[in-house]
């Protein structure tokens, strides 16, 4: 042989013998950094530790889950990251709130790594309780089994005792205004309010028209209907049941901060997007940066930083399905959107519920619901308010005494759909659908799309 060609048969060789190497140490020091995250995993917990655990296939929801946890320590709570395949059933009984971050592949399949975990995944004994956790699922709407195994988990979590600690967050081919919206949920977790958005929203210059004051003299917060007008060109399409993303300003023309989200409570044909704000204090007593923004800090006129995210979840149903809306406080903006739907359509069966403090004070809307209650728009009106009496009275009470009314109007068809406050009302609504339908029976009218929920 040449001494070429023997050079080059031993540089081939040598080549390879190397790559060998590189390859070898490459799994050495991945099965390394398995085992000491899983040496990390088996560690005691400290006491109100956040899991964050994730399910992937091709390492996104493993990416979104290292920003929750970095959002999360921002908030100074102490997390851990884990792995499907580091996991077992029991192992999550070791924490108290636990939040999942999950794909989807195949027929609504697990990704590979959590088929073990997923087959786990049994009835039996609730041995969550206790618990609270939240659910980010990842999928591609264009698969019939949209966020499949994000619902399957969901409901498997549920039905372990553990309690959701805000709604399953669908991102469908990884929706930036979902992530968004999951990232509100973890500003509200960790007490942080100005961590910045993963990516900005890309907003349109929007004029607030009008704002009026709706709760002169109430004892709660002071709550305004926002008329904002769209810019020239706007494409101006939305549909009752879709969300407003704001950019706030601590001043007008100042630097923009995360977005906030505030549901429309108008129609397109009304020319206008119409927000119902309540002004929030911070527990310095400062004003709060998206609702300051809109309730003080801008003025007729100003430009508002304004984008419009779908929300698929709350639109109204496609047919004429009786609908009964249970909603208290600003909750009301998306009723109201969904309400001038429903008119449009010609849809009457509608029952409204709606709870706030004093009616004296706290009847938001009350021309519009009285028309409708008058053009037959609206078939049953409840107004429930809290201070009106020496009890405490809220929406789900009145819910549990017109449970006969509410199984009937299910026993038609109706959907449920609801909006306001997580913290109180949801809960309580929950709770009192779960006593008057039963679990089982609200659990499939959820997965039908027949209980829809718009909280916060
Ligand atoms: C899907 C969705 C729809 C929403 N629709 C409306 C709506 O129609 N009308 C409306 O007024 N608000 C609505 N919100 C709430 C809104 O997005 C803001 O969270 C709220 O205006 C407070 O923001 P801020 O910037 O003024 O307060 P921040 O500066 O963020 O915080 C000020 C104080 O308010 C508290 N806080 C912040 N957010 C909340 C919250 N969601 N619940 C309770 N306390 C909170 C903070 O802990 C802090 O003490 C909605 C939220 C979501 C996720
Ligand atoms: C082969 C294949 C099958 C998929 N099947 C589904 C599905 O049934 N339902 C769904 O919602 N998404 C499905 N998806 C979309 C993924 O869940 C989505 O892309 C996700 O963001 C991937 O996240 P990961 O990288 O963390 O695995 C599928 C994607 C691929 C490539």
């Amino acid at each position: 042989m040449a001494p070429t060609r023997l050079i080059a048969a031993a540089c081939v060789v040598g080549l390879w013998l190397l790559l060998c190497l590189w390859a070898r140490r490459g799994a050495m020091r991945q099965e390394t950094q398995h085992a000491l995250a899983q040496q990390a995993l088996d560690a005691p917990i400290p006491e109100d530790t956040l899991l964050v655990a994730y399910a992937t296939q091709t390492g996104y929801a493993e990416s979104l889950a290292a920003q929750t946890a970095e959002s999360l320590r921002a908030g100074g709570l102490t997390v851990r990251v884990a792995a499907f395949d580091q996991l077992d059933a029991a192992r999550l009984a070791g924490y108290r709130r636990m939040l999942f971050v999950v794909s989807t592949y195949g027929e609504g399949d697990p990704p590979d790594a959590a088929a073990a975990f997923a087959d786990q995944m049994l009835p039996g004994a609730p041995a969550l309780g206790g618990a609270q956790y939240a659910v980010l699922a990842l999928g591609d709407s264009e698969y019939a089994q949209f966020c499949g195994f994000g619902h399957r988990l969901d409901e498997w979590l549920h039905a372990q005792g553990a309690a959701p600690l805000f709604d399953l967050v669908e991102v469908d081919n990884g929706d930036p205004a979902a992530l968004r919206h999951w990232q509100h949920h973890l500003g509200l977790l960790a007490g942080r309010s100005d961590l910045p958005d993963w990516q900005a929203p890309a907003y349109q210059s929007w004029r607030l028209a009008s704002r009026e004051r709706l709760n002169p003299g109430s004892q709660g917060g002071p709550c305004y209907l926002l008329t904002l007008t769209p810019p020239a060109g706007a494409d101006g399409a939305w549909q009752a049941g879709d969300i407003a993303e704001i950019g706030p300003r601590r001043e007008a023309g100042g630097p923009l901060h995360a977005h906030r989200e505030y549901s429309i409570a108008s129609l397109p044909e009304d020319g206008a997007i119409q927000l119902l704000v309540r002004q929030m204090l911070g527990a310095d007593g400062a004003l709060g940066v998206g609702s300051g923004w809109l309730t003080h800090i801008a003025q007729p006129g100003d430009p508002i930083d304004l984008r419009v995210r779908v929300n698929r979840n709350f639109h109204a149903p496609a047919d004429a399905r009786p609908l009964i809306l249970v909603g208290n406080g600003t909750g009301l903006a998306g009723l109201r959107a969904l309400i001038k739907a429903r008119r449009a359509a010609g849809h009457r069966r509608n029952w409204l519920v709606f709870g706030e403090r004093n009616a004296a004070h706290d009847w938001f809307c009350r021309e519009d619901i009285a028309a409708w209650r008058g053009d037959g728009t609206l078939e049953r009106v409840d107004a429930v308010f809290s201070r009106d009496q020496a009890e405490r009275r809220y929406v789900q009470h009145r819910l549990r005494e017109q449970a006969d009314a509410v199984r009937a109007w299910v026993d038609d068809g109706a959907a449920i759909y609801v909006c306001g406050s997580l913290q109180g009302m949801a809960g309580g609504v929950d709770a009192a659908l779960q006593d008057i339908l039963g679990d089982a029976r609200l659990q499939v009218m959820q997965r039908d799309g027949r209980y829809r929920r718009d909280v916060y």
